[in-house]
């Protein structure tokens, strides 16, 4: 509940939120999680006890690699079986460079609380950008996520097509913000987050989007132009940006110079797209140390925002040309060595990966066809599953990488193989198998009709070179599709640039665009590659990508926790 008082600044330890009561599932009582600050090549050992009642859940280490660790990835069926009621599961891992942040790969339980930040530094000599900024402190890490005032599941019942784009309350800066009723006009008066930095002195801000709904967040700080260094995790030539637009499970890291009067200025987190019709924003304070708490200024609203200027990520995703008032992640340059090799052969595996809804009805339940339980019928219906290449993934019945003896091979599927009576609506376990050290190049496609949707796609156990995004390039082409895509593809005009492409590990594909990346499959595993929005990883808008073999993986250490069907028999006596 909100402090009663109207001491809006003072410093909390308990969790108040936006000061609206809800009830929320916290690790280790606070919001967000604990932040976990470490060195690169540290091994880090973190114990997960599961004391929710009659919940289970996993957690995945965004940004984690999990080289040699491969069952500590934290995806339930894939690399692990949920932790039940009342168990530990001890994961341990190698820390790879870099801003990243850990939250529940189980159901919902993210958006009600179960994330936190993980921020992995190097010595400066490694990081091209060092020179750059004076601190890199463990405060200047902002977290920013949506916010609802009931739990998630209540909002999100199910597979219902309503539940598609559904706007959060309000958003959360490092877990505090505010909330006013549109209605009444009544704000809260907890506190909000705020940064102190030193004057003349340059500091590290590290930003991670961890919001769980469609909304991008747009992060914008009054009188400070920030100076783009890092994105995922990974080093980029220096971008003087002033407006940072986000989505779900992407960092940004950018450079403060404390270079004005001292005072306070304001953070803004708008956010944008599908999230604008209730106007969703939260607000920050930028504080310059032994100046006041408060900014002079009024506080930005959501229609009258902070300025603008320079904007990463424009929504238009005009992205194959150089434009002054727009950077797309594509135009980023790496600041580290590319492997050649990657960007001048030609792939040796290339997946188009087209994606978008298809709608159902629910009474067409429980139909007796294993893999086509979901009759759909020609004018749609009120109930949605998402299609990657024309299949919507679910979850096997045991995790491949320990029990793969455990799963019906039938249980598979990929865009060569689909079951026999997979119709329109083929639901199975996608994955795509690659061998080892394979040169990959994926190009995702974004099929899906409706507008203000950019789908942010994250890999699991690897960064990636972005070597092309955009719409078509086709003036007369309002709509991209895979034909078109493969079309664009043969004629040499999907934009690619492979000048030192930036790596990352989520990349947003712009509405009705495409993106194209490469990876070299060097890392064996069972790879989950999704949709970041938690809904959409819901109605199945994930797959694996399998690579290597499975005597390529470490062995499995004993006692490892094992799920799946129980399936003897029929007896009548
Ligand atoms: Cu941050 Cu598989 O997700
Ligand atoms: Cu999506």
């Amino acid at each position: 509940t909100p402090n009663a008082t109207n001491t809006v600044w003072s410093h909390c330890q308990c969790v108040l939120a936006d000061g609206v009561e809800r009830g929320i599932i916290a690790v280790n009582r606070m919001l967000p999680g604990p932040s976990i600050q470490v060195c690169e090549g540290d091994k880090v050992v973190i114990d997960v006890h599961n004391m929710m009642q009659g919940l289970e859940l996993t957690i995945h280490w965004h940004g984690i690699h999990q080289r040699g660790t491969q069952i500590s990835d934290g995806v339930p069926f894939v690399t692990q079986c949920p932790i039940a009621e009342g168990n530990t599961f001890r994961y341990q891992w190698t820390a790879n460079a870099g801003t990243h942040f850990w939250h529940a790969h189980t159901g919902l339980q993210k958006l009600d609380g179960v994330y936190g930040s993980i921020v992995v530094r190097q010595p400066p000599s490694l990081d091209p950008n060092s020179h750059l900024y004076d601190y890199d402190l463990t405060t200047h890490v902002m977290l920013l996520s949506d916010w609802l005032h009931e739990d998630a599941q209540e909002r999100f019942p199910g597979r219902l097509a309503a539940n598609q784009g559904q706007d959060p309350e309000t958003l959360l800066i490092n877990g505090k913000g505010q909330f006013e009723d549109p209605n009444t006009r009544y704000r809260t008066n907890t506190p909000l987050e705020i940064f102190t930095i030193t004057p003349g002195r340059r500091y590290r801000f590290r930003m991670i989007n961890s919001l769980a709904t469609v909304c991008p967040a747009q992060l914008t700080i009054q009188g400070h132009p920030l100076v783009l260094i890092a994105t995922d995790g990974e080093p980029v030539h220096p971008v003087v940006v002033n407006t940072i637009i986000s989505f779900s499970g992407e960092r940004y890291d950018f450079v403060i110079t404390a270079d004005q009067p001292v005072g306070a200025y304001w953070i803004q987190a708008r956010g944008l797209g599908e999230c604008g019709t209730k106007r969703v924003q939260q607000l920050a304070v930028l504080r310059y140390a032994r100046g006041p708490y408060q900014p002079q200024a009024q506080a930005p609203t959501y229609d009258v925002g902070l300025p603008q200027g320079v904007v990463l990520n424009p929504l238009d995703a005009i992205c194959n040309q150089p434009r002054n008032d727009a950077v797309c992640v594509n135009q980023l340059k790496n600041a580290k060595a590319v492997d050649e090799g990657l960007l001048q052969e030609r792939p040796d595996v290339k997946i188009f990966l087209p994606f978008r809804f298809l709608f159902y009805r629910p009474e067409e339940l429980f139909q007796p066809h294993q893999y086509n339980r979901y009759l759909v019928a020609p004018g749609g219906g009120d109930h949605v599953i998402s299609l990657v290449d024309e299949i919507s993934f679910v979850f096997p019945p045991a995790p491949p990488i320990s029990q793969l003896e455990d799963i019906p091979p039938e249980q598979f599927c990929n865009g060569d193989n689909k079951p026999a009576n997979c119709g329109r609506n083929c639901e199975c376990t996608h994955k795509v198998d690659i061998p080892l050290n394979a040169v990959v190049e994926v190009v995702l496609v974004d099929e899906v009709q409706s507008p203000n949707l950019s789908h942010p796609f994250h890999l699991h156990g690897y960064s990636f070179n972005v070597v092309g995004m955009g719409r078509s390039p086709d003036k007369n082409v309002k709509k991209i599709n895979l034909k078109h895509a493969l079309d664009l593809d043969r004629r040499g005009l999907l934009n690619r640039q492979f000048n030192l492409p930036p790596l990352k590990d989520t990349i947003a594909v712009p509405n009705n665009g495409y993106v194209v990346f490469r990876f070299r499959a060097d890392n064996p595993g069972y790879w989950l590659f999704h949709c970041h929005f938690l809904f959409h990883i819901v109605i199945g808008m994930n797959l694996i990508l399998h690579v290597g073999t499975q005597a390529d993986l470490p062995p499995i250490a004993p006692g490892f926790p094992t799920c799946g069907d129980f399936r003897p028999p029929i007896e009548i006596h």
